[in-house]
């Protein structure tokens, strides 16, 4: 599973020059999830082009709120699926950071969400936490989120350490591996009916460090965010993804 998220960039004309490189250089074949979360007044546009194309991109969002009515600014799930939405990033850092969006705020949407989209949940860790050893503990509080609760579809879990994202930086391939299977078994042992999730990997990965994440046994796929927004280089990563791990 190979999921971009565009964050807040993007334009008409980017999202048209990004489609022709995209269909230049892609190997779509093999059932492969392949995800896009535009900006959510682009994913029209993004659904229609997929889709006169007959490419396999799902189109997603990059949150949703946990009610519709008098809320200015928000978008709700049943805008969302209203939009031929297949999945929605749920707690993303930079909703957490710059939105002020806590664990309780997160678990709403995903009890929101949970029955009717795909919920990608995003759990990392600072650089701060992360030197103190404190990673799994951070991990653990935020999966918190999820307590209880029944999973009757998919569930997605994407790592995204806070320091990896857009900085270049990122872990070791065999301690994402070991990250990975501690959220496997922590959403296994919390959630009522053992849920099994993917986990995605996310923060500086591109095509040059790709195969190294996606040769971990854990790794179920990437969250992309700066490579992204590059028609070639997204449609590389998805290519070596669907030489790694074909389904
Ligand atoms: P970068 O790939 O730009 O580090 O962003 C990762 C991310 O935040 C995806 O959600």
């Amino acid at each position: 599973m190979i999921v971009a998220n565009w964050k807040c960039n993007g334009s008409k004309a980017m999202i048209d020059a990004w489609f022709n490189t995209y269909i230049k250089d892609s190997e779509e074949s093999n059932g492969v999830f392949i995800g896009i979360a535009p900006p959510t007044i682009y994913i029209e546009r993004v659904a229609n082009i997929a889709k006169k194309n007959s490419l396999q991109i799902k189109t997603g969002s990059q949150d949703v709120d946990i009610s519709s009515g008098a809320r200015t600014g928000a978008i709700s799930i049943e805008m969302i699926l209203d939009n031929n939405c297949y999945f929605s990033i749920i707690g993303h850092s930079e909703r957490r950071e710059l939105f002020n969006e806590n664990n309780n705020d997160i678990r709403q949407k995903i009890i929101k969400t949970m029955d009717k989209t795909l919920p990608i949940l995003c759990v990392g860790e600072t650089l701060a936490d992360n030197k103190k050893n404190l990673t799994k503990d951070i991990l653990r509080e935020q999966l918190e989120v999820i307590d209880n609760l029944e999973f009757k579809n998919e569930l997605v879990i994407a790592y995204e350490p806070v320091w990896a994202i857009g900085s270049g930086l990122t872990p070791d391939p065999k301690d994402i591996n070991e990250i990975h299977k501690f959220i496997k078994d922590v959403v296994q042992s919390i959630t009522n009916n053992s849920a099994n999730p993917s986990v995605l990997y996310g923060g500086s990965v591109n095509s040059a460090n790709a195969t190294s994440f996606f040769s971990e046994e854990y790794v179920d796929g990437a969250l992309v965010g700066g490579a992204a927004l590059d028609g070639s280089s997204f449609a590389e990563i998805v290519n070596l993804y669907n030489g790694i791990k074909q389904q």
